[in-house]
C-alpha cells in the first residue's frame, strides 16, 4: 500500500542508511532517491526495489553551483513532504535550506553537539569519550547545528579504533532513521518553535527502544 506522506533520499555512497529507510517504510513512501555520484552504491538499492533513482553527476556540470541547481530543482519537481540527507557530501544551500526548512532532516554519526563535521568516530576516541553514537536532526544553516530530533549511543570500549567503533554507531544509525522518519510521517514528531516535540506515542517508543530525546 501506499502511504501518502512522501519522502526523497539524498546520498553520495554507500546507502546504508537508505537501505535501511527502505527496510522500514512504515508510514511514508520514498519517491526518489538522489545522488551527487553515479556510482553511489545506493543507488542500486534504490533500483532493487522499483524506486525511481536519479544521479546528478559533477562530470555533467560546469560547476559544482549548477550541480547543485538541477539536484535541488529535481526536488523541487518531486514536491516531497520531506527531504531525508543520508550520507549526502554536498553543503546545501541557504537557499534550499530556507525553502525545507522544518522539512530537512539528516543523520550524523556523533553524539551532537560533540563532534559536527567529519572524522567523528576518531575524535571521540581521541577525546577519550566513554560514549558515542548518532543524532537526527532538522537541518539549519550551520554544519551539524539543526535542532536535535533523537540520538541513540554506545560505549566506546578500551579496544576500539574508528573502524570497530563506526560499524557499532551505524547499527544504531540504522534503527533510529526509520524510526525519527516514521514518526514524523505519522506526526508523532514534529518542530515547534525551534523545540522537537514528541506525541505520548513518540515518547514511551524511545524509552523501549533506548534513544534519547528533549522530553526524557
Ligand atoms: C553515515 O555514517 C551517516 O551518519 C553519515 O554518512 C554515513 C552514510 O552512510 N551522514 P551510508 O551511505 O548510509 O551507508
Amino acid at each position: 500500500m501506499t502511504k501518502d506522506y512522501y519522502i526523497v533520499v539524498l546520498i553520495s555512497g554507500r546507502g546504508s542508511n537508505l537501505l535501511s529507510l527502505i527496510s522500514n517504510a512504515n508510514n511514508y513512501t520514498i519517491s526518489a532517491v538522489i545522488s551527487n555520484n553515479q556510482t553511489a552504491k545506493g543507488l542500486t538499492y534504490a533500483q532493487d526495489h522499483g524506486i525511481p533513482a536519479f544521479a546528478f553527476d559533477r562530470k555533467d556540470y560546469s560547476d559544482l553551483t549548477k550541480q547543485k541547481e538541477a539536484i535541488f530543482k529535481k526536488i523541487d519537481e518531486l514536491k516531497p513532504n520531506l527531504v531525508v540527507l543520508a550520507g549526502f557530501m554536498l553543503m546545501i544551500t541557504p537557499q534550499f535550506v530556507e525553502r525545507y526548512r522544518n522539512r530537512l532532516i539528516n543523520i550524523h554519526p556523533a553524539l551532537l553537539p560533540n563532534f559536527p563535521g567529519l572524522d567523528t568516530h576518531q575524535r571521540a576516541i581521541n577525546s577519550q569519550c566513554q560514549e558515542h553514537g548518532c543524532t537526527v536532526h532538522y537541518v539549519d544553516e550551520g554544519v551539524d547545528t539543526g535542532t536535535i530530533i533523537a540520538q541513540a549511543a554506545c560505549p566506546v570500549l578500551k579496544d576500539d579504533n574508528a573502524e570497530t567503533l563506526s560499524a557499532r554507531v551505524l547499527k544504531l544509525e540504522h534503527r533510529l532513521y526509520p524510526w525519527v522518519t516514521n514518526g514524523i510521517a505519522c506526526g508523532d514528531i514534529w518542530l515547534e518553535k525551534q523545540s522537537t516535540q514528541y506525541s505520548k506515542r513518540a515518547i514511551d517508543s524511545a524509552i523501549e527502544l533506548g534513544f534519547r530525546i528533549q522530553k526524557l
